[in-house]
């Protein structure tokens, strides 16, 4: 018996983001598209890094980008483009089961009738570091994390003019846990936005803590010139540019020739 066609809503949406990818490296662009409970469409696009082991599979990227907008009801993945093995790790850790169309998977109550495309944007916190950095402590509250129970948020001040928020997304394979930094740059790129002016970030358990290495070099790569505005408890936030956070960083400019 034929598998029944893939909702046309799923495959439009993810054509229409597909040109967002990162892929410089390997042009193999790929979009992925999460469907929430009632039908919401949270999509996420490949975003490739020089070190490509920090690359970040779209159906990652579409996950975590739910997961910081407070919605962790996910019920179904549609992926367009070559699909990693690590993605169906990731949607079994989600509750999710491959259906019987290829790139996608479903939750076992199925999933709903795809509605509308997710607005990933989050209130503008008002003018200065330190409101930036509370914005980052709320976000933190939507972490997903079953692993380490430290929670860490972190917002993005974006080319429009608006905020994306990251939190951090956990899973049994630690390899394939996503940074608040990271998930918050992913978002960006799935929207086709470039990051403008700055990055707060707020672990709320360690103030005083600083971006992982991962993150500094997807920060290097994907917003050299924000500054990034780390919380330091009673004191006012930190802020240092990726340059220096990250000295001699990789760049990859004589990869993908
Ligand atoms: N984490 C971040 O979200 N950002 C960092 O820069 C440091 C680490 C998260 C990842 C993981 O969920 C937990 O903190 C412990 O590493």
């Amino acid at each position: 018996m034929a598998a029944p066609d893939i909702p046309s809503e799923l495959t439009e949406v993810a054509s229409h983001f597909q040109q967002n990818a990162r892929t410089p490296f390997s042009r193999r662009a790929a979009t992925a598209i999460v469907v929430l409970s009632d039908g919401t469409l949270v999509p996420g696009v490949r975003v490739e890094s020089a070190s490509f082991p920090l690359t970040i599979p779209a159906a990652l990227n579409a996950i975590t980008t739910a997961v910081a907008s407070g919605r962790k009801d996910i019920v179904g993945l549609y992926h367009q483009g070559a699909v990693p093995p690590s993605t169906t790790v990731l949607a079994a850790g989600f509750g999710l089961s491959p259906a019987a169309q290829g790139g996608v998977w479903s939750s076992p109550s199925g999933m709903p009738a795809p509605g509308n495309v997710i607005d990933p944007y989050i209130r503008a916190p008002e003018e200065g570091t330190a409101a930036a950095v509370e914005a980052a402590r709320e976000v933190a509250e939507r972490a997903h994390i079953p692993e380490s129970n430290f929670p860490v948020g972190a917002v993005l001040q974006t080319e429009s003019g608006r905020w994306l928020p990251g939190v951090n997304v956990e899973h049994p394979d630690w390899a394939s846990i996503l940074c608040a930094e990271r998930n918050a740059l992913g978002t960006a790129v799935t929207f086709g936005e470039r990051s403008r002016s700055m990055m707060a970030l707020c672990c709320p358990k360690a103030p005083g803590a600083s971006p992982c290495g991962g993150c500094r070099q997807l920060l290097a790569e994907l917003a050299p010139g924000i500054v990034v505005w780390m919380d330091q408890g009673a004191s006012s936030p930190l802020g240092m540019t990726p340059a220096e956070l990250i000295p001699l960083a990789f760049s990859g400019d004589s990869l993908g020739s």
